[in-house]
């Protein structure tokens, strides 16, 4: 497919999740900020330094560490694509309206509580970036990914204190993003509690 597609959503909601199934199976590129910026801490890089200590603490790292590094990988970019936790601010959505057209901004919508649920029995591949969750997508072998093999961790940023002040950050940074691209014409919102399949049928059919 060759639509370019924004994943908005809270924290949890599933945009990574829904990516990863976009990806394997309508054979679109996933960009996720997320990843992009993990695996910039794990090698030690001076943004992984610095991006780290926002990070940790559940705060949005600086529109100018973000862009830099979004703008150069989404300028390589050809086909259909996926953005993941990006835009995330109104800054960073006018910086993506300057480079490039949005097809559609799917908005995925839970609520809180359940929201700190998926995200404290999250498990993570540090390899693939696959998703689990201790009971709604359990692996088939304990501490396996299914996708790579690789051995799934708990990220740094899921504990219960981390999740509520991301989910503030959200509601005071993201959230406007929402209007921004319904006055565009390209907002879906799409329920995101429920049956992971179902909800990846619902996305697929308005693409
Ligand atoms: P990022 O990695 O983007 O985290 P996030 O937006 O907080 O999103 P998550 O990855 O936590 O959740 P998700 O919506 O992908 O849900 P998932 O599919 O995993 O960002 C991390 C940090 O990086 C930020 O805090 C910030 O510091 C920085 N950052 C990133 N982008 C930035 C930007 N643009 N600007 C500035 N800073 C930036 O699902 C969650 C769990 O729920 C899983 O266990 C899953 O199995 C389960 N699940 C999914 N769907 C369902 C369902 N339907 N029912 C039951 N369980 C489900």
């Amino acid at each position: 497919m060759d639509a370019r597609i924004v994943l908005l959503g809270p924290p949890g909601s599933g945009k990574g999740t829904q990516a990863e199934r976009m990806e394997d199976e309508l054979g679109f590129v996933r960009l996720s900020t997320g990843d992009l910026l993990r695996e910039a801490v794990r090698n030690e890089t001076e943004l992984g330094k610095r991006a780290k200590e926002y990070m940790d603490q559940g705060l949005l790292v600086p529109n100018e560490l973000v862009i830099g590094l979004m703008k150069e990988k989404i300028d390589s970019l050809e086909g259909g694509y996926i953005l993941d936790g990006f835009p995330r601010t109104l800054e960073q959505a006018e910086v993506l309206e300057s480079i490039t057209g949005i097809d559609a901004a799917i908005n995925l919508d839970v609520d809180d509580e359940e929201l700190v649920d998926r995200l404290t029995k999250r498990r993570s591949c540090p390899d693939c970036n696959a998703v689990f969750h201790l009971i709604y997508k359990p692996p088939a072998e304990e501490g396996v990914c299914d996708r790579c093999g690789g051995e799934l961790y708990q990220r740094s940023d899921d504990s219960e204190e981390t999740v509520r002040n991301r989910l503030k950050v959200y509601r005071e940074s993201t959230f406007p993003l929402i209007e921004f691209y319904e006055k565009r014409g390209v907002l879906r919102n799409i329920d995101g509690k429920g049956d992971i399949g179902e909800i990846f049928e619902a996305i697929k059919a308005l693409l």
